[in-house]
């Protein structure tokens, strides 16, 4: 291809950092299928020697996924950098990706090393992943705010051990677009074999800036190859937006001169189930994938699209994946219409099994809501994900009264380790009487943190989509549930708060 621009999907490292995103080895391997299906060129799995847990899920990945390249990051040191080659080892195509500091601050400060040990930790960690893989991208840390001679040096030793990408973070979103740009451009011009490694940006959001730092580093810098998350997800505000910089870079070819790999079709979809399974709402003015993206409200471009669409749309809404007709399924569909529906939305099921399982779930639905539209199914769906396997708490039945002047009172059935088990009590309104009895029997002592209400597709009739955040002993983690009573939907969201508190608590206690 011409001049391609490398697509590095980091949603299940950096994105995972963010509080309470962490996710399960399914829920990771569901979403690097779909990034697949996306066409992403690198994804980033996880960090394989930071836990048993992060292991497991970059080895399942590197064994399910063909067609992009699988990575793991790893400290610069033989360790981590073996348990990514190990976790790694079944990948078609595998990387791994060292990285350690190199500002003067995170050395002095946070590794407490001089910068000539920094020195030679990147270059001997360099050349030992290159003798286990033949792919191997390097990272300084903080690259951004490091001195720039010592970073030249850095880079240029890094290169000559065989490192085949040089990705420079802008780790605390500090930079501007310009000087980003120039930053990227005086490197790879004054590094002498700066031509044998393809250059990279990674940027964080603190700012805001996130994208328009990526799009400088590769118009200005020449980069090419961005790393981003999904829906902009990372740690504090986020790394920069995948969505948005493909987007940006296929409908400003004009500008940007530069072909890429992905399938922009799948992108909606994609951006569902990340915000499904994190919990990360999609804010509704959010560029591509936000509900407002392509809405027209005021009377001037409605009449101004009915006339000629590129009056005042950039791009077309089903390029990205919102399909043109919305009420997409009801009770009456069958079977083929619910799998044909799944497959346009770009979701791959492992079996017919659980295509007959979420199809059950999607009869249950429609019988309680008679238009489903494409956002229902991405909900369940991704519910059906949540509540596969071998989770401790999963919901029954609730039932809960409330009425002016009285209290709210609410019973719950679910089970608990395989056993049903029944909690009751009342509390300050339904949510709250209904959370309360799972707290009754379950006694987490978990500190919810933030609750929210969504509504899946728009009006009263839709689902609601609920995120709660606890923390417990130090531990994030965010549950979601869907169901069109948003009581019901908040008990499905606390446990599956609950299930994620309880396999952090395993993981930890197996990292030992
Ligand atoms: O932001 C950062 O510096 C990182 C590195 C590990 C690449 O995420
Ligand atoms: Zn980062």
């Amino acid at each position: 291809m011409a001049d391609k621009l490398i697509i590095f999907d980091t949603t299940l490292r950096d994105g995972e950092q963010s509080p309470g995103a962490s996710m399960t080895r399914d829920e990771k391997l569901r979403i690097a299928r779909q990034l697949e299906r996306l066409k992403v060129d690198v994804i980033e799995a996880g960090f394989a020697a930071s836990s048993n847990g992060d292991f497991e899920a970059v080895q399942a990945i590197a064994r399910a996924v063909r067609d992009s390249t699988i990575c793991s990051l790893s400290r610069a040191n033989d360790r981590d950098i073996s348990r990514a080659a190990e976790a790694l080892k079944d990948a078609a195509s595998a990387r791994i990706h060292t990285f350690i500091a190199t500002s003067a601050l995170h050395m002095e400060k946070k590794l407490r090393m001089t910068p000539d040990e920094v020195f030679e930790q990147a270059r001997l960690s360099v050349r030992f992943a290159r003798n286990l893989v033949g792919d191997v991208e390097f990272s300084p840390e903080d690259g951004y705010r490091s001195d720039v001679d010592f970073l030249c040096r850095v880079i240029e030793a890094v290169i000559t051990e065989g490192a085949t990408t040089i990705n420079v973070p802008d780790t605390v979103g500090y930079a501007v677009p310009e000087l980003y740009g120039n930053f990227i451009k005086y490197l790879r011009e004054r590094i002498p074999n700066s031509d044998k490694a393809v250059w990279s940006v990674h940027c964080h959001n603190d700012l805001g800036m996130a994208v328009a730092n990526s799009l400088a580093g590769v118009k200005i810098g020449g980069a090419r190859q961005v790393e981003c998350t999904i829906n902009g997800l990372g740690e504090r505000a986020g790394n920069c937006s995948l969505e948005e910089i493909v987007m940006a870079v296929k409908t400003r070819k004009d500008y940007f001169g530069l072909e890429l790999g992905i399938d922009t079709r799948h992108i909606l979809a994609t951006s569902r189930m990340v915000s499904q399974t994190t919990g990360f709402v999609v804010q509704p003015n959010k560029a591509v994938v936000g509900a407002n993206a392509f809405a027209h409200a005021s009377g001037i471009h409605q009449d101004g699209v009915l006339k000629a669409r590129d009056t005042y749309e950039i791009m077309r809404a089903e390029d990205v994946g919102w399909s043109a007709n919305k009420i997409v399924l009801g009770k009456l569909s069958g079977r083929n219409a619910f799998k044909q529906r799944l497959q346009e939305l770009g979701i791959a099921m492992d079996s017919e099994a659980d295509i007959n399982t979420a199809f059950a779930r999607f009869k249950e639905l429609a019988d309680r809501k008679s238009e489903i539209f494409d956002e229902d199914i991405l909900a369940l769906v991704s519910d059906e994900s949540i509540t596969r396997g071998s989770e401790q708490y999963v919901f029954i039945s609730l039932a809960q009264h409330s009425e002016t002047g009285e209290r709210p009172q609410a019973a719950i059935v679910f089970t608990a380790g395989g056993k049903e088990v029944k909690g009751e009590s009342d509390g300050n309104g339904p949510v709250d009487a209904s959370l309360k009895a799972i707290e009754a029997h379950v006694k987490s002592g978990a500190e919810m943190v933030l609750y929210s209400v969504n509504a899946i597709s728009g009006s009263t009739e839709s689902q609601g989509e609920v995120t709660v955040r606890l923390q417990n002993s130090g531990r994030v983690v965010n549950g979601v549930g869907a169901d069109p009573d948003i009581v019901v939907a908040s008990a499905k969201a606390y446990l599956n708060a609950l299930n994620k508190l309880q396999s952090k608590a395993d993981s930890v206690a197996a990292q030992g």
